[in-house]
């Protein structure tokens, strides 16, 4: 049990160093392209590690996703787009809820928090997102 929480502790530490390393702001809509790309990925390993339960893995890949959708919130509350804002808050919130959920081991949480998740990425995307000739963009007219 000891060992485990140290594991667990080790693994809060290596994902916070790496959310320092990428703890820039999204200054372009090209940044934010990236951005998004690195959600899918994050996303994705999340998922997975969840099926596997794998707990270190799901601790950091919530932690990534909780400080890269802070500098989402960032973004359109800087371009004043406030209902993006919080669409982005909410996904934030719900990624930490897994985090919380797996450190009680509540695991009954767990799927719920990544389903409200999902609905966030939607949610966005249907109002914000547009598909141009196979790509994604930011839809005309929002910022
Ligand atoms: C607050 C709004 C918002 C949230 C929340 C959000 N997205 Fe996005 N996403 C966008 C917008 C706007 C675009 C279009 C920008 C672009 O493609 O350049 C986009 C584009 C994308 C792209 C396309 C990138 C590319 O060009 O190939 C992927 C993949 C993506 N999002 C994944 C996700 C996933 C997965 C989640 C949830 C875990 C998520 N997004 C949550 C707003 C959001």
């Amino acid at each position: 049990m000891h060992k485990q929480l140290l594991v667990a502790f080790a693994s809060v530490l290596v994902a916070s160093a790496i959310v320092v390393a990428q703890s820039d702001e999204i200054g372009s809509v090209e940044d934010y392209d990236a951005t998004m790309k690195e959600v899918r990925t994050t996303f994705g390993a999340l998922n997975s590690a969840m099926d596997a339960r794998d707990g270190d893995t799901v601790l950091s890949g919530t932690a990534k996703l909780v400080e890269i959708f802070e500098q989402v919130e960032a973004f359109w509350a800087t371009r004043n787009v406030p209902a993006a804002a919080a669409i982005a808050t909410e996904a934030a919130a719900a990624a930490n809820e897994i985090r919380a959920a797996l450190e009680a081991q509540a695991f009954q949480e767990i799927a719920p928090a990544r389903d409200a998740l999902a609905a966030t990425c939607q949610s966005c995307h249907d109002e914000y997102r547009e598909r141009v000739d196979g790509d994604t963009r930011i839809k005309a007219g929002v910022l």
